[in-house]
């Protein structure tokens, strides 16, 4: 079976690279990335030099005459679509590359597998694009859309392009919409490899608003087994959450990292709130489990704990990332919040 998987050099596409190898022993993995500030070759490197079933192609998911010749030339039977810009920040800063990536590019990518007859397609949604909830309920698939960042507005503009392109040409696509992730390989500018970095450099953790916020935790693995699922037996047209069971408040998140690592809650800072943000998300996952089989299995306690000791026994990993790109958004976005 070859499968292209798009992003895979980023957060969640990389650790699900290693799951389909681990997993599904007839499989071959194409990998293409356009190397943003976000894609890590050094994710994969181990993959790259000896594991012969793994393929790494530079380039974008816009580049329709790429994406058609991979298409032809591997035989691909499956795809599944991570690249994206994900940081809601950098998409308030400049929203952008996230209509090109997140709009243009998952359009490209379903018309060349649409016309092409790729038989298996699955793009990888957020919980975002149904926007904020009050204190009490939960995201169902039939949630109406209502994003409130440039982000979760691209991407819900990449769902519906996939809904049309399902009632209209039968494409063959799956929606997969899966709540925070965190765990190994997370670029920190997200919040929990972001609070872990800082605090071992003792520097102020920016905690937007009052930190009330909740968001829903899952660990990377359980979201991976969801989209493999989703692969391999979800109904074509259908959409399927996941979620973590793990709902938190933002400031409780980060007064755990801070007593995991020994540090005081006096680095603790609140800040100016970010424009839009959403209050709550939380995520029926019912569906997945009734026609998948799906559930999280990694508690948030034990993943936090697996995955900030990751974090510190992978400094050459965060190493490589503190330049270019990564320290010009950080520099500016934080300078005046901090
Ligand atoms: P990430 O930012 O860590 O990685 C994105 C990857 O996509 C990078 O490797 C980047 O180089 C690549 N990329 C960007 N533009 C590209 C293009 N035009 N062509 C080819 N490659 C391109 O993102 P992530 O956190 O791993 O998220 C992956 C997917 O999962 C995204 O679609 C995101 O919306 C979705 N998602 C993420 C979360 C989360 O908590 N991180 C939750 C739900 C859904
Ligand atoms: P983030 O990891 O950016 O994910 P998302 O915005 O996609 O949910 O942020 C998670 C939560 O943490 C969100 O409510 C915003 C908050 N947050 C902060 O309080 N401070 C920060 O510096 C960052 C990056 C996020």
């Amino acid at each position: 079976m070859n499968i292209l998987v798009t992003g895979g050099c980023g957060f969640i596409g990389c650790n699900f690279i290693r799951y389909l190898l681990e997993e599904y022993p007839q499989s071959n993995v194409i990998n293409l990335d356009k190397l943003t500030y976000a894609g890590n070759p050094s994710s994969l490197k181990d993959l790259q030099e000896n594991e012969r079933r793994y393929t790494f192609v530079h380039g974008d998911i816009a580049d329709k005459e790429l994406v058609s010749r991979l298409i032809l030339d591997f035989g691909l039977e499956t795809i599944v679509n991570f690249a994206a810009e994900t940081h809601v920040d950098r998409s308030i800063d400049d929203p952008s590359e996230f209509i090109t990536t997140n709009v243009q590019g998952s359009y490209n990518l379903m018309e060349c597998a649409r016309k092409l007859e790729v038989p298996r397609f699955v793009h990888i949604s957020t919980d975002e694009v149904y926007g904020s909830l009050g204190p009490s309920g939960v995201f169902t698939e039939d949630t109406p859309l209502a994003p409130n960042s440039p982000y979760s507005a691209s991407k819900a503009a990449a769902d519906l392009m996939a809904r049309s392109y399902y009632k209209t040409y039968g494409f063959p696509v799956i929606i997969t919409r899966c709540s925070n992730n965190y765990g190994p390989y997370q670029f920190p500018e997200k919040l929990i490899p972001l609070v872990y970095l800082r605090a071992m450099e003792n520097r102020q953790i920016p905690v937007y608003g009052r930190g009330e916020n909740i968001r829903d935790w899952i660990h990377v693995r359980d979201h991976c087994r969801g989209v493999a699922m989703a692969m391999e037996k979800g109904r074509p047209g259908a959409i399927y959450n996941f979620g973590g069971d793990a709902e938190k408040k933002n400031i409780d998140v980060v007064r755990s990292i801070l007593d995991f690592v020994g540090k005081s809650h006096g680095l603790i800072t609140f800040v100016n709130d970010r424009p839009g943000h959403d209050l709550r998300y939380a995520m029926d996952y019912s569906l997945a489990r009734r026609e998948l089989g799906w559930e999280p299995l990694t508690s948030f306690s034990e993943g936090l704990a697996s995955t900030l000791s990751w974090y510190a026994e992978n400094k050459d990993w965060i190493q490589e990332l503190q330049t270019g790109a990564y320290r010009e958004f950080m520099d500016k976005w934080y300078k005046e919040r901090c």
